[in-house]
């Protein structure tokens, strides 16, 4: 029989366990706090500890680390009722087998238990490090989804590998790339953040990569490139649908080998960077389209982090607001204590196209204007009028209006071989016309990453 110890200094959940787990043939042991946990795992041998993580004496984090040490293979599943991204975060990274928030059902935690019993019988010994000091930004969030990521964190940041975050703007991408870092053993070491449409492309290699003396017109001198001043460090590259074609090549050696050439170089230099990125393109129909390469991709794809847009997580609207609120009550002096429910009712139906950042903005206006206890739907100007979402919407229909017309003008789709590809170019034109030619505001406009757009622009 599978003997399971609970460790929790409330009485009732120790006995609601024993219930529940006693009626599928579970032999129930308990413990009220970390040093009797210890002293009952070293005495009856548990298949699987699940403990809370606030409890005296010991708390279950430091005891989750002491068990971990004394039995690196046992299966130990967290609990707790004050879920912070924190606690989910060190209980993973300390090796944990999965987290939980309360309140949870039964069925929940069976499954639960089944599946980690299971587990059991092939797991591998793994080891794990001291523990790290964490001073990064807090990260809200007790939606499944962002539990999901906070565990996701946790197991990630000890190891070296290659992190792809994915989300829609201003989801959280750089909050959580910096969270991996805050809890890896780099810590020490720089973390450096690259954006690579930031960079124009002609100065991009020669940035990431440095180059030689008289490497080309203007280069005087010799020059270290981010990836040798990041050395053991961890550097943030977002925005990796922009990395144009030929860089990508150089930066999958960098992954696969460890080293690249400087510009206009030929010793080959060694670099121990760990790599996080992050792109909100469609990188699948870039690998299509051939403007990213397939390799990379595979390469990149193999640990991604999906971050759900804010409209699809709204359980945790109220938190980020309440934590904003306090932010700016901070930073602004000011004491506001909420915001009214009729306006937390009308976020929670607005679809937030810029998620997080535009929430952040909302109640940081409105803290600005407030003058009374609660924010109310003047300060904040709420609901938006015309977000710049909405406004691109409406660029983009005249922009199709427009190629349209000029389409239909010259004769009709029908004399065209390849009318889509024809209206696509006109559409292509007018849109650069309407940007005064910048290259990263059209791709913008129209939805699509640089290298996408300058590939249209190549067939030209
Ligand atoms: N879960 C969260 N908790 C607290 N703050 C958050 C959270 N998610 C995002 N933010 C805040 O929202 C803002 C935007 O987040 P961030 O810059 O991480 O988004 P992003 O996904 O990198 O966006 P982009 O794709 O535009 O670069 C930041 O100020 C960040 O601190
Ligand atoms: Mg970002």
């Amino acid at each position: 029989m599978n003997k399971i110890l609970v460790v929790d200094d409330e009485k009732g959940v120790c006995h609601s366990f024993k219930k529940i787990l006693g009626r599928r043939g579970y032999d129930v042991i308990t413990a009220e706090d970390g040093l009797e946990a210890i002293e009952k795992t070293e005495k009856e041998d548990p298949a699987l500890v699940i403990m809370d993580v606030t409890m005296p004496k010991l708390d279950g984090l430091e005891t989750l680390q002491r068990l971990k040490a004394l039995h690196p293979d046992l299966t130990i599943i967290m609990m707790t009722a004050h879920s912070t991204s924190e606690k989910a975060i060190t209980a993973m990274k300390y090796g944990a087998y999965d987290y939980l928030s309360k309140p949870f059902d039964n069925s929940q935690v069976i499954s639960l238990i089944e599946k980690a019993l299971a587990d059991n019988q092939m797991t591998i010994p793994v080891t794990f490090a001291e523990t790290t000091d964490d001073k990064g930004d807090k990260i809200i969030g007790k939606s499944p989804a962002m539990l999901d990521i906070f565990k996701k964190i946790g197991q990630v940041s000890e190891s070296d590998v290659t992190v792809l975050l994915r989300g829609e703007t201003g989801t959280g991408k750089d909050l959580i790339a910096r969270a991996i870092y805050h809890h890896s053993k780099r810590l020490n070491k720089p973390f450096l953040p690259v954006n690579c449409s930031a960079i124009p492309e002609t100065l991009l290699e020669s940035e990431l990569f440095g180059h030689e003396k008289g490497a080309f017109t203007g280069a005087d001198m010799k020059r270290i490139g981010k990836f040798e001043q990041c050395t053991s460090g961890t550097m943030f590259l977002d925005e990796i649908g922009d990395m144009p074609l030929p860089l990508q090549a150089k930066w999958l050696r960098v992954l696969q080998d460890g080293c690249f050439q400087r510009v206009g170089g030929k010793e080959l230099v060694k670099t121990d960077v760990r790599i996080i990125t992050a792109t909100n393109t469609n990188l699948e129909q870039m690998v299509e389209q051939g403007t990213f390469r397939e390799d990379l991709y595979w390469r990149l794809n193999v640990v991604t982090v999906l971050v759900p847009p804010l409209r699809e997580r709204k359980d945790d609207l109220e938190n980020l607001v309440h934590y904003f609120i306090q932010k700016y009550n901070r930073e602004l002096s000011k004491s506001v204590k909420g915001i009214s429910p009729d306006m937390l009712n009308s976020f929670t139906e607005y679809h937030w196209p810029g998620n997080v950042r535009e929430l952040q903005g909302i109640i940081h206006r409105g803290m600005v204007m407030c003058q009374k206890d609660f924010l109310s739907i003047e300060d904040c100007e709420w609901p938006p009028q015309i977000t710049s979402t909405d406004e691109k919407d409406g660029d983009v229909e005249r922009l199709l209006t427009d190629a349209a017309n000029i389409l239909m003008k010259r004769g009709g789709v029908n004399i065209y071989k390849n009318g889509v590809s024809e209206f696509e170019h006109i559409l292509v034109k007018k849109a650069l016309e309407m940007t005064n030619g910048n290259q990263v505001l059209t791709a913008k406009l129209l939805g699509i990453s640089r290298n996408t757009l300058r590939s249209k622009l190549d067939k030209d």
